[in-house]
């Protein structure tokens, strides 16, 4: 089987080749380019065996639903996840397929069983949906997507980085990196780039390595590829993760520039015998190859980078939009910062320093900003969950069987954007959180901004400190205005952008103009 996909694999056009291409005939051309397209459909058969999922007729597998194309199956899951996931359910889960691999679409009514355990693994699912991180074998026809959960074991790794006691020893540092950045801002910038560099910064130096976080264009350059390999998971990747086509040629040379990054600096680091007390650090302590250091880092950038990044850039435009709110949050601030320092003849950078981790996440201590930190969240990050059932374990997903190999997928707009939980819902408003109104105590599992039920969160509280303290530092450096690309003030943020499988920035450009406070 593998010679049919290195058949695939565009070699150079030898002689005749190229005189059809530069003869412009276009009826050649176009004959060429149909039967390649059937030799790729015909290859794509034999290479999967079957190209319908596995039908079960039991009741309680749900039904088929009828928004699908031959083959290729629901392809507007990916075009359209939002639309197509709430469509296609309007009457009830049903099933569809993406080329070989069957999934489920779960009704809001199901989202007790979808949120309740009964998989260990998510992650499986995003790395299916997402295609994963690629394989970086040296027999290039081999390699398909690689187990990002390092054999479960990734978890494990992530719960101890983000553990208190380990944040709080670069505490200092991470306060550096922050005011030194925002600080650093001119009399515009755009958020959706300039916080996204900051939050890797922080994230690098807690799960990835302290070298490559204390060198800022090390670490910018780290982003791009990262980047790089976010923008290049296409469906066509995620669809046939074996096919080599362009982007997975590009991920391939990414993922290897990454693992060159690691290379590198676990290189350096042995040449000077030097012993470091970070993640890479404790990563390579507990036996990791570098690959499986690769692989964890993209896996947890993945998991933890890309909500952030674009969580805390749009809260703080939500906040400039809203100025009653920007000023009831930059006094509760302020009050909070002095109320661990309350010496005004030192600089800012100075005060917050003496606010300690724990501080910062304390349930009520910061109560506005919780609520607005709460309400971005809901109104602007919409995407499809997923579990895949990789268990022989006969358990149910409430009244739905979701047989082995398929993919169950709930959408967080299900709740987070229905009137009947949260009315109006595509207004900002936080007090919906208050403890008079609650909307989101009123309903079950109403609220799934950080997940829900066996699989919440593991990152909550350190995203939380970041979005935090980068808020603080820009209210109490700036006066801010929110403007388009044209500088003009803008009258009402976009809104939220559910075409996408992953939280993305606004669709539309936005930017800060920002003026120097006292
Ligand atoms: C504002 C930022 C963030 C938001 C909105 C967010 C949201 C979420 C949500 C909704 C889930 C549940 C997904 C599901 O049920 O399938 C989740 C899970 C997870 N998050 Fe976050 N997250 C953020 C930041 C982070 C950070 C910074 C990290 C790590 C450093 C992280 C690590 C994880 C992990 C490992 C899981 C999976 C937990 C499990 O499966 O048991 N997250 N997050
Ligand atoms: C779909 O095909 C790919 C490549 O052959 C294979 O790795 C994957 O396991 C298949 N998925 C399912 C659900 O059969
Ligand atoms: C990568 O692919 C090779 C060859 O197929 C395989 O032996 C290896 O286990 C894979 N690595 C991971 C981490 O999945
Ligand atoms: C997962 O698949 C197994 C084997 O087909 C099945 O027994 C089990 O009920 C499924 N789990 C769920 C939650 O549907």
């Amino acid at each position: 089987m593998k010679n049919h996909t290195s058949t695939l694999i565009p070699g150079p056009l030898d002689s005749h080749t190229a005189n059809l291409f530069l003869s412009q005939n276009s009826t050649v051309l176009l004959s060429t380019m149909l039967v390649a397209i059937l030799t790729f459909i015909a290859l794509a058969i034999l290479r999967c065996g079957k190209i319908q999922p596995a039908l079960h007729f039991s009741t309680a597998v749900p039904p088929y639903t009828h928004l699908t194309y031959p083959i290729l199956g629901s392809l507007q899951y990916f075009s359209d996840p939002w639309n197509f996931l709430r469509t296609a359910t309007e009457k009830g889960s049903v099933s569809f397929h993406l080329f070989n691999q069957s999934c489920i679409a779960l009704s809001s009514d199901a989202r007790q069983a979808f949120f309740s355990d009964w998989l260990t693994d998510p992650t499986l699912g995003y790395a299916i949906m997402l295609a994963g991180t690629p394989n970086l074998s040296k027999d290039f026809t081999k390699t398909v997507g690689i187990d990002i959960t390092l054999g479960g074991r990734s978890y494990k790794f992530l719960t101890a980085l983000i553990r208190k006691e380990r944040v709080i020893a670069k505490m200092p540092t991470l306060y550096a990196y922050a005011y030194n950045h925002i600080s650093g801002f001119g009399a515009t910038t755009d958020p959706f780039e300039s916080f996204p560099e900051i939050i890797f910064r922080l994230t690098v130096s807690i799960v990835t390595s302290s070298n490559i976080a204390a060198n800022q264009a090390a670490c910018n350059a780290l982003l791009q590829i990262f980047i790089g390999l976010e923008k290049a998971a296409t469906p066509v990747t995620v669809l046939f993760p074996w096919f080599f086509g362009p982007d997975r040629m590009r991920r391939f040379y990414l993922m290897k520039q990454f693992y060159n990054v690691m290379l590198d600096t676990i290189a350096e680091r042995k040449k000077e015998g030097r012993n470091e007390d970070d993640a890479m650090q404790f990563l390579i302590d507990q036996g990791l190859s570098t690959m499986e250091i690769t692989q964890f880092a993209i896996a947890v950038l993945f998991t933890g980078n890309a909500n952030t990044a674009v969580v805390a850039p749009t809260l703080l435009c939500d906040l400039a939009m809203h100025p009653s709110y920007l000023s009831q949050v930059r006094d509760e601030l302020e009050t909070f910062i002095s109320s661990f320092n309350s010496d005004m003849s030192l600089p800012l950078q100075a005060r917050i320093q003496s606010i300690a981790y724990d501080d910062w996440t304390k349930p009520g201590c910061l109560p506005i900003l919780e609520r607005c930190l709460k309400e971005t969240i809901r109104l602007r990050v919409g995407t499809p969950l997923h579990r895949l059932n990789n268990t022989e374990k006969d358990v149910k997903m409430g009244r739905v069987i979701v047989p082995r190999g398929t993919i169950a997928t709930f959408h967080t707009s299900f709740v987070h954007h229905d009137e009947k939980i949260f009315p109006e819902p595509f207004v900002w408003d936080p007090e919906r959180f208050s403890p008079e109104r609650a909307e989101d105590k009123k309903t079950p599992m109403a609220f799934a901004g950080w997940g829900l039920g066996r699989h919440p969160c593991l990152g909550q509280k350190f995203a939380t400190f970041e979005a935090y303290l980068l808020v603080a530092l820009m209210v109490s450096l700036y006066d801010i205005q929110v403007v388009d690309e044209r500088g003009q003030p803008l009258t009402e943020m976009p809104p939220p952008d559910l075409q996408n499988q992953v939280v993305s920035p606004p669709p539309t450009a936005i930017h800060l103009r920002l003026a120097a406070r006292e």
